[in-house]
């Protein structure tokens, strides 16, 4: 049985992870509850293998317990994700990011743990080349509205690099891709839950632009299958995270719009600055390290997303 510290486990992601791992293994989840829930955590909070601190990553040095209980792994996921959350609080997520990430490198050095950081593939700006791979340096402008999120990230992937050439601490940097799945919150503006909330209020889905943009949507249960075979890979990376198929959000709007079976409109507004145009990962170095390819279609996870926001109401 390892002991892993996953900080923003409260969080969509977050609390995957821990439902998952716990089986195993005991997990002590640190979040300041910032974007995620206790909700998220129901299931969890009984059991004897589960620990709870509500903590900001950032301030971490008064926690003696944390460098007294052995911890063979680190999961840093605690960071906004969504846009209008990040974009509210520019401050705090840069800081997460940097100073977060400074506080949680220097615990796995202390006890020699794994450490896996939760980059984005928003490090590669408004890519131009697709499908990217993690070669790909990036278009970013350390000035944009998104800068606080995208430049905490690149600078916490830097970050993570000296700690492991410095301290030879293994790390793994993975670049995760827009993400969707049972947990998100009903409220934070992403676009599956957003167009999900409001098909089943009949609505209007409010499409950025003229939805000809694309993404790649990974259901939640594919990624928490990749991270489980990264765990105690000794790989750096980075590596790209995600589905291959683009989808546009006009296709997304529609689908969404037919399986919530909704009569609700599709309405475009005006495009946000700086939304990239394309997003598609090349995956191939991630599958030659673990073998991983995504197994749920788009429709299937959807449907059980769908599922889950309507037993919430
Ligand atoms: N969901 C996606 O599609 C996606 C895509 C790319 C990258 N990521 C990355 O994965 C990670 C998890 O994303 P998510 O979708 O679960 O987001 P989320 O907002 O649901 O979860 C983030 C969690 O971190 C916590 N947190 C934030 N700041 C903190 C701090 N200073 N101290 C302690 N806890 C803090 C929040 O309360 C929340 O529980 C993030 O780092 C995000 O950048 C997610």
């Amino acid at each position: 049985m390892h002991t892993y510290l996953i900080a923003g486990g409260a969080g969509f992601i977050g609390s995957h992870l821990c439902k998952r791992l716990i089986n195993q293994h005991k997990i002590i989840c640190v979040d300041n509850f910032a974007t995620g829930s206790r909700g998220n955590l129901s299931e969890l909070i009984d059991n004897d293998r589960f620990e709870l601190i509500d903590a900001d990553i950032c301030h971490l040095d008064k926690i003696h317990q944390l460098k007294t209980t052995p911890i063979t792994h680190i999961l840093n996921l605690a960071c906004p994700a969504s846009p209008d959350q990040y974009m509210q609080a520019p401050i705090a997520t840069l800081m997460t990011s940097v100073q977060g990430s400074h506080s949680l490198l220097n615990l796995a050095k202390h006890h020699k743990s794994k450490y896996i950081f939760f980059s984005t593939s928003e490090v590669y700006g408004d890519a131009d080349s697709l499908p990217t791979t993690e070669k790909y340096l990036g278009q970013t402008d350390t000035l944009s509205d998104r800068a606080c999120y995208i430049e905490g990230k690149r600078s916490a992937e830097t970050l993570t690099h000296l700690f492991r050439h410095k301290f030879q601490i293994p790390t793994t940097v993975l670049r995760v891709f827009n993400t969707y799945g049972p947990n998100m919150q009903t409220t934070d503006g992403r676009v599956v839950s957003n167009f999900i909330m409001a098909a089943l209020q009949e609505s209007p889905l409010r499409i950025d632009g003229d939805g000809h943009q694309t993404r790649s949507f990974c259901y939640i249960d594919d990624l928490i299958d990749a991270i489980e075979l990264i765990l105690d890979k000794p790989d750096f990376g980075p590596f790209n995270v995600g589905a291959s198929r683009q989808t546009t959000i006009n296709e997304l709007a529609t689908k969404i719009k037919t399986l919530c079976l909704s009569s609700s409109p599709l309405i475009n507004q005006p495009t946000r600055a700086h939304d990239p145009k394309k997003r598609q990962p090349c995956t191939e170095s991630f599958k030659a390290a673990t073998g991983w390819s995504p197994t749920i279609d788009l429709d299937e996870g959807l449907n059980k997303t769908i599922q889950y926001f309507k037993g919430l109401s």
